[in-house]
């Protein structure tokens, strides 16, 4: 029915009639309505008003108009806000203003309720199941709801849904509420509902009840175990009696309720719990929140063994300790501990500091793994995809290796013939926010738009669409041309410390000219490489170790930075510098003559 209420929608706003307000939605060359000044004309479909002379303003389907206000409408209408809007029931009624609305001849073909439909008529001859035809020749509900085919009138049911039987003209249930299915023959049910069985009456109920009634959908008593809240639930384990479902009125024979309202084996050598075997030491199951060891005990959890008369911890598993009475886990990639900071053992790659484990560091390579590592799985990723994607697109085997400049819009960029699309300005709204796109839209409507169409005037038809609620103008800067460099530049797989330092964007700019004062003596020494601070975890710009004597930079003796930001050791590069006068960064190679 909607998806008919948007197709007359659709016919109504293609109506071609000159000044016509609405037409047909059946026959689009047919208008029902014409606007103010005109009238409906069998020739030209609106035309303007000929007769009141005197009055500028006609109204559609008016009998009587009076000093150009309608006093009384043609049948069919009724005056709404000095107009004549047809009068009409809901259902042969489309509205497409919340007050106006308007007589159609509806299709009674609704796909959703006719099966088979008169196309010449438009009427339903065959309703689906559920619906049947009414005195218009419209497919409503049936009247009775257990109908499951009423298709050629809704007043008379032809088929009942399963688990109810036709007896005269209503549907009833065979002895039954909730049945499945009834024999024709004898008028019973046969077998119930999914998620209903027989009780003792003979009735459908739902699982749970012991019994229910005909017409009820709930139970009226509950088997053992359980107690009656419409339906039937189970009540605790072990629970005879109970009304809910957190505590229990009566614990099954040989069982007692316990300090916490579960129902234990009574004489259960074993304590918290809740079944065992042959009232020895070996429990089956524990109370809630205790845990069963492999000795069958009941004990607080993260306990590896406990003892059978209280759930304190006895043993915990690797990587815990015992605290008191319970297990607690050791500090980080500690595999065995005596206590929180005293680790025993440690994962692979790991050493015992001072009762913690710290990640083993290898002396040779101040970089750390994971810098490398990445980088090399960067190069190979980097150099797979390009494999695969030269055997994907063999047609295209143009690698852009030059730099390839994007003009602004002034240039035609159809005659780039480089191979490389160029950047459209119209597809580079992510480089502006949308502040910046709605700044530039007033400009840009009158000028670029203009500017847009001469230069480039295709492209500009199919991206700018002045129709669209929120056009979006973006304009590259003139000023400076983008520049767009082709991904994948090479890398190079080798690592120096140079490459790796410039990285680090904390690091002095070293493509900077040196200057005069930078070449470092005795006397400028103290303000030219000076003292720096170690970050917590004690490096300079990402590094950990002095460069001449490879020694880790610990923090105790005095570190400084030479102006191309590599630490040292102070006592150090005052002796490679003053002392031995090597006026070099060892890392980067930068001198300070
Ligand atoms: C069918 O049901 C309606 C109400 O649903 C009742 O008024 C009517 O008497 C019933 N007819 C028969 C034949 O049972
Ligand atoms: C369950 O029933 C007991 C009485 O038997 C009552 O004290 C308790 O508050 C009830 N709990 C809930 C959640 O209704
Ligand atoms: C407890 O009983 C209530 C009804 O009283 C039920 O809605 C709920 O699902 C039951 N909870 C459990 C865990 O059985």
């Amino acid at each position: 029915m909607f998806i008919a209420f948007i197709q007359s929608i659709l016919l109504v706003n293609s109506c071609l009639i000159q000044n016509c307000e609405f037409c047909s939605p059946s026959f689009p060359d047919t208008c029902l309505n014409c606007n103010p000044g005109y009238t409906r004309d069998l020739e030209l479909g609106c035309s303007p008003s000929q007769f009141h002379e005197s009055s500028f303003y006609h109204i559609e389907n008016c009998l009587e108009l009076k000093d150009s206000s309608c006093t009384q409408c043609l049948e069919g209408y009724s005056l709404a806000f000095g107009r004549c809007e047809p009068i009409c029931s809901s259902s042969d009624c489309l509205c497409f203003y919340p007050d106006t609305c308007l007589h159609i001849k509806r299709s009674l073909c609704d796909s959703s309720k006719c099966d088979t439909c008169d196309i010449i008529n438009e009427n339903c001859k065959v309703c689906k199941g559920g619906f049947g035809l009414n005195e218009l020749k419209e497919c409503v509900e049936c009247i009775d709801p257990n109908c499951a085919n009423c298709n050629t009138n809704f007043n008379i049911c032809e088929k009942c849904t399963a688990g109810t039987i036709l007896e005269g003209l209503n549907c009833t249930y065979c002895g039954t509420m909730n049945c499945g299915s009834c024999s024709e023959s004898t008028k019973k049910c046969i077998y119930c509902a999914k998620g209903m069985n027989f009780d003792s009456q003979g009735y459908c109920c739902d699982s749970s009840c012991l019994t229910c009634s005909y017409n009820q959908q709930t139970c009226s008593s509950c088997k053992k175990n359980a107690f009656l809240d419409k339906i039937c639930y189970d009540c605790i384990e072990n629970c005879q009696f109970c009304i809910n479902n957190s505590s229990c009125y009566e614990c099954e024979e040989g069982y007692e309720q316990n300090y916490k309202g579960d129902c234990v084996e009574k004489g259960c050598k074993v304590k918290n719990c809740l079944n065992c075997l042959n009232q020895d030491k070996i429990c089956l199951k524990c109370i809630e929140d205790y845990v069963l060891d492999h000795l069958n005990h009941c004990c607080f959890h993260d306990c590896k063994t406990c003892n059978a008369d209280s759930p304190n911890c006895v043993t915990c598993y690797d990587g815990m300790y015992l605290d008191e009475i319970k297990c607690k886990s050791c500090s980080d990639h500690c595999l065995t501990c005596s206590n929180f900071g005293n680790c025993l053992s440690c994962a692979n790659g790991y050493e015992i500091v001072s009762g913690y484990c710290n990640k083993i560091k290898t002396k040779e390579s101040p970089f750390k793994l994971p810098a490398i590592f990445s980088v090399v799985s960067i190069f190979v990723i980097g150099s797979i995809s390009v494999f695969v994607w030269l055997i994907l697109d063999k047609k295209k085997i143009r690698i852009p290796v030059e730099r390839v400049v994007v003009k602004p819009k002034h240039e035609h960029p159809r005659e780039n013939n480089r191979g490389i699309e160029p950047i459209d300005a119209f597809e580079m709204v992510g480089l502006y926010n949308i502040q910046q796109i709605n700044d530039s839209y007033s400009h840009a409507k009158n000028s670029k738009r203009n500017s847009a169409r001469q230069n480039h005037p295709r492209n500009s038809q199919e991206k700018i669409n002045p129709n669209s609620k929120t056009p979006i103008y973006v304009s590259v800067p003139q000023s400076e041309p983008v520049e767009f460099i082709p991904s994948n530049p090479p890398l190079n797989p080798t690592i120096n410390n140079t490459d790796n330092l410039q990285q680090k964007s904390e690091l002095p700019d070293i493509s900077k000219p040196i200057y005069e004062h930078e070449s470092i003596s005795i006397c400028n020494f103290e303000s030219i490489v000076p003292v720096v601070h170690l970050d917590e975890v004690k490096s300079y710009n990402g590094i950990e170790v002095c460069f001449t004597c490879q020694e880790r930079l610990d923090g105790n003796d005095e570190v400084r930075a030479l102006p191309c930001g590599h630490p040292y050791h102070g006592k150090c590069i005052y002796n490679m510098m003053i002392y031995q006068n090597r006026k070099q960064c060892l890392s980067c190679l930068r001198s300070y003559f």
